[in-house]
């Protein structure tokens, strides 16, 4: 269902590879301010990243879809993007970028590349993610292409960065409009 490659302006996301590993480890999952916010630690050496790749690897793609986000121009790896299905109608995802990249619009041209598509699948439902409620970044760009925020959900995850205490985090969603569930008109 999940398409193997989305290609933007400046990226082409394709499928994550183990032998992505040692570029992966130099790029971003060794570094602590940018796993800061993630669900897992900096990767110690690069046989960890590895594992960790080999994880993904072996995951049916029908659960998860990982992505590398390289540069069209030289393939240069950049971050990755991990799209998860939830269930039939629902999907998840989950962004990281190299510290050297940050705050150029890249990730959100490649979450509005990976938004657009899902709202054009008649099986995709509702495409959203959460992140910390400290974590500024990435709750705004998820607001900049178009997800909207559903508030805050409190002690959802731990973030293991930042203490092993579950932490609250804000929830973003595209989802289909229905009208019958309308809160906002409801009563009127
Ligand atoms: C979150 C992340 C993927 C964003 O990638 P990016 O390509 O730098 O994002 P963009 O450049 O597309 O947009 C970033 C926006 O956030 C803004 N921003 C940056 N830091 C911010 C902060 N601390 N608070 C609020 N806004 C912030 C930028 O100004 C920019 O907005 P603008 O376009 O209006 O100026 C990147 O910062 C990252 O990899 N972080 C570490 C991993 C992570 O936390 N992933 C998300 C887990 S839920």
């Amino acid at each position: 269902m999940r398409p193997d490659r989305f290609v933007t302006n400046r990226l082409v996301l394709r499928p994550l590879q183990v032998a992505d590993a040692a570029q992966v480890f130099e790029t971003y999952a060794a570094d602590i301010e940018i796993t800061r916010f993630l669900t897992w630690t900096p990767h110690r050496s690069a046989s960890q990243t590895v594992a960790y790749l080999a994880g993904c690897v072996a995951t049916p793609v029908d659960r998860l879809r990982s992505y590398a986000l390289t540069s069209r121009n030289d393939g240069t790896p950049q971050g990755a993007f991990d799209l998860r299905r939830i269930a039939p109608h629902r999907l998840e995802f989950g962004m990281v970028l190299a510290r050297r990249a940050w705050s150029h619009g890249l990730m959100s041209e490649a979450l509005r590349a990976v938004v657009n598509w899902a709202s054009a699948q008649a099986a995709v439902w509702r495409i959203g993610a959460t992140c910390d409620v400290e974590n500024g970044a990435s709750a705004r760009v998820m607001q900049q292409d178009g997800l909207l925020p559903e508030g805050v959900l409190r002690r959802w995850a731990i973030h293991p960065n930042l203490g092993d205490r579950p932490r609250d985090c804000l929830a973003f969603a595209r989802a289909r409009h229905n009208p019958s569930c309308d809160h906002t008109t409801a009563g009127r």
